[in-house]
């Protein structure tokens, strides 16, 4: 079994997934209500958090999977990209569980352990496909070649769209993190209430900022009366540009390929909703999790015993 560990962010995670992909145990303690009265994530705190959660979290997912470190035959952990106090805290949790077990390690890039949760399971995926990952950190189109081989062929010139549901969520006023809550909300909302404008930039590149931009315009001069009342339709209409601005981008680049959707956004309704023929991974596994990364291991080259502990976390790509 291999041992997956997750901490580049504010999700403290670990799993247990077999060399064939599936699932044994999967434990996700999320941080999100201690970074939410900052109204966003603190990085300092986080990783101080993940100090304190990560050896209880890697023996829940022991305990859940029925198993012990007797078990595990390779030890997986996200190295970058992320918050790099946090990345730390993982790097040497699973430096530490791997040397004592004299066991090997692989260091897994978080993005490509979002592409990896699409291999776990009943129903995983095979490449080639095309795959849009979208996140708090990043959105991309990704051509797939093969497990571990994927090309970018766009990126977001600004804000990533998780990064714009959150910004938006925060001035309509919901809590952190708030793509989740938006996207509650949106549902009682009217998406043609409001016009809000979809960034047209030239090849397969993605832009929010002006989105956020149209946002703010449209509520800042509402009262706070007001604003209650038209708060659904904004979410909805809000809501509205960015999927259409991710499915615009999905159906132009697929030319026929499959095409599939991972990252936290990839848990929107309305994202899902539009692309029937995508394949979707699982809601627990679209937000942050460390089944996907020990899941990206199993295409990753491991290093020996005891060469990784000079291993250093990287905070971008
Ligand atoms: O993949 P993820 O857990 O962490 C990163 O690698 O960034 O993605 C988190 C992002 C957040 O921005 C969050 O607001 C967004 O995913 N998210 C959603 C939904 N659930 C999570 N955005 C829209 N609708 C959702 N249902
Ligand atoms: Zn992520």
């Amino acid at each position: 079994m291999i041992l997956g560990i997750e901490t580049s962010c504010d999700e403290t995670a670990a799993a247990l997934v077999t060399a064939g992909g599936d699932i044994r145990a999967s434990v996700v303690s999320s941080q999100a209500d201690l970074h939410a009265r900052y109204g966003g994530v603190v990085p300092e705190v986080a990783s101080r958090r993940h100090l304190e959660l990560v050896a209880p979290v890697v023996r829940d997912a022991l305990s859940e999977a029925g198993a012990t470190l007797d078990d595990v035959d390779t030890v997986a952990v996200t190295q970058g990209p992320g918050l790099i106090g946090a990345l730390l805290v993982g790097l040497a949790a699973a430096k530490a569980i791997a040397w004592s077990r004299r066991l090997p390690l692989v260091p897994v890039d978080h993005l490509r352990g979002h592409v990896a949760s699409l291999y776990l399971g009943p129903d995983a995926l095979e490449p080639p496909f095309l795959c849009l990952l979208a996140s708090g950190g990043h959105t991309m189109l990704l051509d797939v070649r093969g497990y571990g081989e994927e090309a970018v062929l766009g990126t977001t010139l600004d804000d990533a769209a998780g990064e714009a549901f959150d910004k938006g969520a925060r001035l309509l006023g919901l809590g952190y993190p708030g793509g989740r809550e938006l996207d509650l909300l949106a549902r009682d909302g009217d998406p043609t209430a409001y016009a809000f404008p979809v960034a047209r930039v030239p090849g397969l590149d993605f832009s929010f900022s002006g989105l956020k931009t149209a946002l703010l315009y449209a509520t800042r001069d509402l009262s706070e009366d007001e604003l209650a009342a038209r708060r659904a339709d904004l979410a909805a209409s809000y809501q509205r540009a960015i999927v259409r601005a991710l499915v615009a981008r999905v159906r132009e680049a697929a030319g026929g390929k499959r095409t599939a959707v991972v990252g936290g956004v990839a848990a929107n309704s309305e994202l899902r909703a539009s692309l029937p023929d995508a394949a979707l991974a699982p809601l627990a596994l679209c937000t942050d999790n460390a089944a996907m990364i020990a899941s990206a291991a199993r295409f990753t080259e491991a290093v020996p015993y005891p060469a990784y502990l000079g291993l250093d976390a990287y905070a971008s790509r």
